[in-house]
């Protein structure tokens, strides 16, 4: 798959990111006890375009702990989006190895790659990706149809996400009916729906006010503290990238600096 979950949106596009077999763990995806979340050794991913290629990543190894806050950073154009499409197995790199929970991705066919996503990551993007014309509840669900989970299960699971977000009373509003920032959270909201290890958030709170922006950081910031779960946005904004207990600045595809604060 390429950038299909890039900054366009659309209707169709996340159903590549959201499906996956109803078999947990199927097809080789079983994780590592104790492994990293992720380790990357050396990725790299170019683009060819009309015959010329350009290096989006040139050489990245990092490694993210289970239960680690995270923030990417660097100019635009430096590969940020290219390495969270990398993590988030929305992309395969063109060199170097990823492991995600101990598993290498090379070994896993497009199947088990989606498997990978919906049962391990959730994802946040900036432009949302919701389906504008369903609502909010059943946006919030989709990724459980992949998994096989019957209908009143997924209802129960989505109203608690929304709940969990703050927008226990929007459940059936759509997109289109909601304000930016609700909009985001609903994404949120169907991030956590699988009860994922990891989020992949690219600029979450790039098209959000201050007061919405500070709302998403502060749920992402909860879940991280209460659940565990790993949390790795892109962001540009500094006193976003402040809460994060590490920051990964990135710069012509490679990793400039990587900074952690003190326990
Ligand atoms: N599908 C593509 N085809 C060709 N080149 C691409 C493609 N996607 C990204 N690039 C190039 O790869 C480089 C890294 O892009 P990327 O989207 O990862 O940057 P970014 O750090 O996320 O930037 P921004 O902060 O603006 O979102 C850029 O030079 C970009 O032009
Ligand atoms: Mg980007």
């Amino acid at each position: 798959m390429t950038r299909a979950m890039g900054d366009d949106g659309g209707e169709t596009s996340h159903r590549g990111v959201l499906r996956g077999e109803s078999g947990v763990n199927g097809r080789g995806t079983t994780a590592v006890a104790g492994a990293p979340a992720f380790e990357a050794v050396e990725l790299a991913r170019s683009y060819r375009l009309e015959g010329v290629s350009v290096d989006a990543l040139r050489g990245v190894s990092l490694r993210i702990s289970p239960g680690e806050f995270v923030a990417i950073v660097g100019p635009s154009g430096s590969g940020k989006s290219t390495l969270m499409h990398l993590l988030g197995c929305l992309d395969r790199p063109t060199a170097g190895v990823l492991r995600v929970n101990g598993v290498d991705v090379s070994t896993l066919d497009d199947g088990g790659l989606a498997d990978l996503r919906n049962q391990v990551i959730g994802f946040v993007f900036q432009s949302f990706h919701l389906l504008g014309r369903t609502s909010a509840v059943d946006n919030v669900a989709l990724p459980l149809v992949y998994r096989g989970v019957g209908r009143a299960e997924r209802r129960r699971r989505a109203q608690e996400a929304l709940t969990s977000v703050g927008l226990g009373h929007r459940m059936d509003h759509r997109p289109s009916q909601m304000s930016g920032g609700e909009q985001q959270r609903v994404a949120i909201a169907r991030a956590l729906v699988g009860d994922p290890k990891v989020v992949l958030a690219d600029e979450p709170t790039g098209n959000l006010d201050t007061r919405n922006g500070e709302e998403v950081m502060g749920i992402l910031a909860r879940l991280n503290a209460e659940r565990g779960v790993a949390v790795v946005l892109v962001t540009h904004e500094a006193e976003v990238a402040a809460q994060a207990r590490r920051r990964i600045h990135v710069r012509d595809g490679l990793i400039e600096r990587d900074e952690e604060d003190a326990r």
